[in-house]
C-alpha cells in the first residue's frame, strides 16, 4: 500500500462522508450555542452543589449558579488553577459518590502531586465518543487497523485513544510506547493504516525504519495522530514527507478529559476543532485575566459541559493559542495549533522565547536533524541558552559549524536574542518514548 500524499499541492486528506458525522457536528452555531447554555448552566449547578472548593470560590466572587443567564455571563465566574487540583488532592475536586467513580487517571507532572481526575460511566463513553470523532476526522475509519504507541496507564493518552478507536470500529493494536525496534516491526507486520503517538516520538520511529534499512514511506501507514506536545508545521512538513504519512494535530488535557478535546481536520489541517458540545473555549489575557475577543492569543481556558465526575469551571491550561471561526465544522470555532505553555516560555534576557521557535529554525537549516534540546544556565550574571541539536546522519562533517551559525543568526535576526548553537553528532541526545523534555534548567 502507498499513501496517497500529493506532494506539490498542500498535503490535504478526504473528508468523512457528512452522514457519519456526529449530530453535534452539524449543528449551526445557534443550535450550539443554545445546547451550550443548558449543559453550562446544568455544570455550574452540579460543581457549586458538590464540590467545597467551587462552592467556596463562587461564594468569594459574589456569583451563584443562577446568575449565568447568557454565555457571556461565564466570564463572571471565577476560574480554577492547576494548584486547586492540587490543593484537593487526591479526590476534593470529585462530584460524585467514589463509588460512581469508575476510572481515575493522573498525569506527573514534574513536581510535587500528580494532579488526579476521575471519570463515570457515562464521562468515559463521551470521552470514547470524542476521540472516535477526532480520529474521524483526521481520515480514520471504521474497520481500519490503529497502532497505538501513547503511553498506558495512568497517563490519558494510551487508554484515551484506545477506546476511541474501538469506538469508531477500529482494530487497535494497544504497542504504547517504548522498545522502538518492535514498532517499526509491528508496523511492517500488522499494516496499520493509523498511527497514535506523540510527534517526538514519531520521528524516533521513523529514524529507527530508516536505520534497519527500510523506507518509512512504503509501510502502510496512511495517518499519523500527533498531539500530547507543542509541534510545528516544519515539524508536519518533515514526518510527511519521510513518512509518506498525512499528519494531524490532537489536542486535551486530563483535567478537561484527556486527548481528544480538540482536533485537526485531515481535509482542511488549518488548525484544530474544538468539541464544542462538551467542552466551551475561552481565551484570556494571562496576566489580566480579561476574555479575548476572537482571533487573539492569550491563554485557552476551559469549562466541562457534560462531565459529571470531575466537573472543570474556567479552568486555566497555560495553553497559548487563538480562537477562530469553524471551516470544516462550520458549527465549532477552531483554535490555533498552540505554540507553547506559559510555562515554557524562556525569558532570556528580556526577550520571549519559546521552544517551538527553536524548532521552526532548525528544521529549516539544511543537515540538521529535529532533535534537539536547549540548555539555560548563567555566565557571569546572565542568562545562557545553548541550543543543542543534532546533525542529519547524510549531513557533511564540514557542514555542521556552518550550519550551527545559520541557527545563531536566525534566532538573532527572528527572535532577538543571542544563544549558542552546539552541532553533535547524530543519535546523542536523549529520546524519549512519549512526551519530550525540550529544556534542561542548569540555573542556580
Ligand atoms: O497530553 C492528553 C493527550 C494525549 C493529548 C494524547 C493528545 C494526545 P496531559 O498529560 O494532561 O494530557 O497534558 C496536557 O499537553 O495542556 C498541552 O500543554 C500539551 N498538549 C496536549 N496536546 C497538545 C497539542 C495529554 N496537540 C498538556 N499541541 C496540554 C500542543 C499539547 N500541546
Amino acid at each position: 500500500m502507498t499513501a496517497a500524499i500529493n506532494r506539490s499541492g498542500p498535503h490535504l486528506g478526504e473528508a468523512p462522508p457528512r452522514e457519519t458525522l456526529d449530530e453535534a457536528e452539524r449543528l449551526s452555531v445557534e443550535e450550539l450555542r443554545d445546547l451550550q447554555l443548558q449543559r453550562l448552566r446544568w455544570t455550574l449547578r452540579h460543581a457549586y452543589e458538590n464540590v467545597p472548593h467551587y462552592r467556596r470560590a463562587f461564594d468569594a466572587a459574589g456569583v451563584r449558579p443562577e446568575d449565568c443567564r447568557d454565555l457571556a455571563d461565564l466570564a463572571r465566574f471565577p476560574t480554577t488553577s492547576k494548584a486547586d487540583l492540587r490543593d484537593n488532592y487526591p479526590f476534593g475536586m470529585f462530584a460524585v459518590p467514589q463509588a460512581d467513580v469508575r476510572r481515575i487517571h493522573a498525569s506527573s507532572g514534574t513536581t510535587g502531586r500528580p494532579t488526579v481526575v476521575g471519570y463515570t460511566a457515562n464521562d468515559l463513553d463521551i470521552w470514547a465518543t470524542v476521540v472516535a470523532r477526532s480520529i474521524r476526522a483526521a481520515g480514520g475509519r471504521p474497520g481500519d487497523r490503529l497502532h497505538n504507541a501513547y503511553g498506558y496507564g495512568l497517563f490519558t493518552g494510551g487508554l484515551g485513544a484506545h477506546y476511541g478507536a474501538e469506538r469508531l470500529g477500529c482494530t487497535v493494536i494497544p504497542v504504547s510506547g517504548g522498545m522502538t525496534p518492535r514498532q517499526v516491526q509491528l508496523i511492517t507486520d500488522f499494516e496499520p493504516r493509523v498511527i497514535m503517538v506523540t510527534p517526538s516520538y514519531m520521528l524516533t520511529v521513523i529514524d529507527e525504519f530508516e536505520k534497519q534499512g527500510l523506507d518509512p514511506r512504503t509501510s502502510s501507514l496512511e495517518i499519523g495522530i500527533f498531539g500530547a506536545e507543542p509541534w510545528t508545521e516544519q515539524m508536519r512538513a518533515e514526518m510527511e514527507e519521510r513518512a509518506g504519512i498525512h499528519a494531524v494535530d490532537i489536542y486535551g488535557l486530563s483535567e478537561v478529559i484527556g486527548p481528544g478535546v480538540a482536533q485537526e481536520c485531515v481535509e482542511t489541517k488549518d488548525g484544530l476543532h474544538i468539541w464544542e458540545d462538551h467542552f466551551y473555549p475561552e481565551v484570556i489575557d494571562p496576566d489580566s485575566g480579561e476574555v479575548l475577543p476572537e482571533g487573539e492569543l492569550g491563554e485557552l481556558v476551559f469549562t466541562s459541559l457534560t462531565k459529571e465526575a470531575m466537573p472543570v469551571i474556567r479552568y486555566r491550561t497555560r495553553d497559548l493559542t487563538r480562537l477562530l471561526p469553524g471551516t470544516a465544522r462550520p458549527g465549532m470555532r477552531r483554535m490555533e495549533k498552540v505554540t507553547g505553555r506559559s510555562d515554557d516560555m524562556i525569558i532570556l534576557r528580556g526577550v520571549n522565547l519559546f521552544p517551538t521557535q527553536i524548532e521552526e529554525i532548525i528544521l529549516r537549516t539544511p543537515g540538521l536533524a529535529p532533535h534537539f534540546q536547549l540548555v539555560l544556565s548563567t555566565r557571569g550574571r546572565l542568562d545562557h541558552l545553548t541550543v543543542q541539536v543534532e546533525a542529519r546522519p547524510d549531513s557533511p562533517a564540514d557542514r555542521r559549524d556552518a550550519a550551527a551559525a545559520e541557527v545563531v543568526k536566525a534566532v538573532k535576526d527572528t527572535i532577538g536574542t543571542s544563544v549558542e548553537v552546539v552541532c553533535l553528532e547524530p543519535e546523542t541526545l536523549p529520546r524519549s518514548a512519549g512526551k519530550i523534555q525540550r529544556l534542561v534548567d542548569h540555573r542556580g
